[in-house]
């Protein structure tokens, strides 16, 4: 019997024109209302995924790339998460739903407060993806912090989220109705926190959450982290309940990159197992190898125009101006501000040789391979059901986070052949329980 994965959707677009620069836009539905993602939110939760995570930038980008991001709408528009994820959770029963947060911009205590009524109103299913990009900085009157203290922020801005989440001492909700006191002062924790980043006071004005009781943090809203440096896997380590993986996807790096997150949790006292390793994955779906081996060749060869969209998507992925580039020359790295993720700049060089002219990186981000082979992710259901079950088998992966926007035709596109197939080899569970996020995460 394959080994049962966990499975979720990163919203990768993000709240914003969802379907644009694809004939499904055609099907009118309006990307700035809620319906169009409460209906793939109720798919994702019929597939059994355990949770959606949806992606955001705070900012439409530097006023040199403004229109660059716009232009195709691949970085702005895009509206709050935040705000989306309760209608969401109208539509749905047991669906986590993890909207993303700078853990720069969001001060703790409003971060506290917001998921903690979350928390509540979902009945135990709202995780965090907690991120911790400065390109925004500007709009918030902030510094620019680099690389490493962005995270030394985050860590900070963690320990203070939690300590508000706990701040209420068992028995501190006392609800007795014969003398109608509701709680008990003398049992929150009044703590004065002043640290590097962040100065507040406690406690918390939201109720504790069930599950918490005893010093533990079972009731605590899930932590999702995505970044891929080794500051980034130091702290899903320390911190996080999921860990949202971009890397290359084969048995040796998924190991090394669970070995390297899983050495980082026992550090800190945790227990490995208590962490759910994630990877990316956007396949694409043929009726047959003789499609697959169709769609290959097609795209062996890119005309410019194919180039210059590939050019545009690269530059957005990586936050950094790539259309001027000398596609004759080689990339120079240099080019990348230290904040762009690790894992997106990795995603464009792989493993090529420095000398390789820029025309060639782009030029194999068009190329599709054969997931069969491992060129690539064009397959047939059955061999990206083989792909999936061999991570679980032999490099004991934990699941997959399917990567599109939330459009109803990409979410049946990806799943309507891969769910039945999944389910019928036992890799993917038939239901989710009523427990919330953490607790499904923790069934298996
Ligand atoms: C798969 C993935 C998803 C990410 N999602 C977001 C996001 O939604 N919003 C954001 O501001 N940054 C996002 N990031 C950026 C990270 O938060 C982080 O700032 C960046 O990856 C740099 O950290 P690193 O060097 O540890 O990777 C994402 C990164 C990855 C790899």
């Amino acid at each position: 019997m394959a080994r049962l994965q966990h499975f979720g959707w990163f919203f990768g677009r993000g709240f914003g024109p969802q379907g644009w620069l694809r004939p499904d836009w055609h099907w009118n539905l309006r990307w700035d209302r809620p319906g169009l993602y409460q209906q793939s939110a109720t798919e994702l939760e019929r597939a059994g995924l355990d949770l959606l995570i949806i992606e955001d930038s705070l900012s439409p980008g530097p006023k040199e790339q403004l229109d660059l991001r716009v232009r195709g709408a691949l970085g702005a528009p895009k509206l709050d998460p935040l705000q989306l994820t309760p209608w969401l959770f109208a539509a749905t029963e047991h669906l986590g739903v993890a909207p993303t947060v700078n853990a720069g911009v969001l001060p703790p205590y409003l971060a506290a407060r917001s998921f903690a009524t979350l928390q509540h109103l979902s009945d135990y299913r709202v995780g965090i993806n907690v991120v911790t990009d400065v390109k925004g900085s500007r709009h918030f009157g902030i510094p620019e912090l680099d690389h490493d203290a962005s995270y030394d922020r985050a860590e900070e801005w963690m320990h203070v989220v939690r300590r508000l989440w706990h701040s209420w001492a068992d028995g501190a909700v006392v609800e007795d109705t014969e003398t109608w006191r509701y709680a008990d002062g003398a049992k929150l924790d009044a703590f004065e926190h002043r640290g590097e980043y962040f100065s507040l006071d406690g406690p918390l004005n939201a109720p504790p959450f069930d599950g918490n009781e005893g010093g533990k943090a079972d009731g605590d809203p899930v932590i999702v982290s995505p970044g891929g440096s080794g500051r980034g896997l130091e702290f899903a380590g320390r911190n996080s309940d999921v860990q949202l993986a971009l890397a290359r996807l084969d048995v040796e790096t998924v190991r090394a990159y669970r070995a390297r997150i899983h050495e980082a949790a026992r550090a800190q006292g945790r227990v490995p197992a208590s962490l759910r390793i994630l990877f990316v994955l956007t396949p694409e779906i043929v009726a047959s190898t003789e499609e697959a081996d169709r769609l290959v060749a097609a795209s062996a060869h890119p005309s410019d125009s194919d180039l210059h969209e590939v050019i545009e998507r690269q530059s957005i992925i990586t936050e950094t101006d790539l259309t001027g580039l000398d596609l004759d020359r080689p990339l120079d790295l240099a080019v990348f501000g230290q904040h762009v993720s690790k894992g997106s700049i990795g995603g464009l060089v792989g493993n090529a040789d420095p000398a390789t002219p820029l025309r060639e990186l782009f030029t194999a981000k068009y190329r599709k391979g054969r997931i069969s082979d491992g060129t690539g992710f064009v397959g047939t259901v059955g061999e990206i059901a083989d792909f999936i079950e061999e991570l679980g088998d032999d490099a004991d992966n934990d699941g997959f986070i399917f990567n599109g926007d939330l459009h109803p035709a990409t979410v049946h596109r990806t799943l309507d052949a891969l769910v039945p197939e999944l389910r019928q080899r036992g890799i993917l569970r038939r239901e989710l329980g009523g427990g919330g996020l953490r607790s499904n995460l923790l069934d298996f």
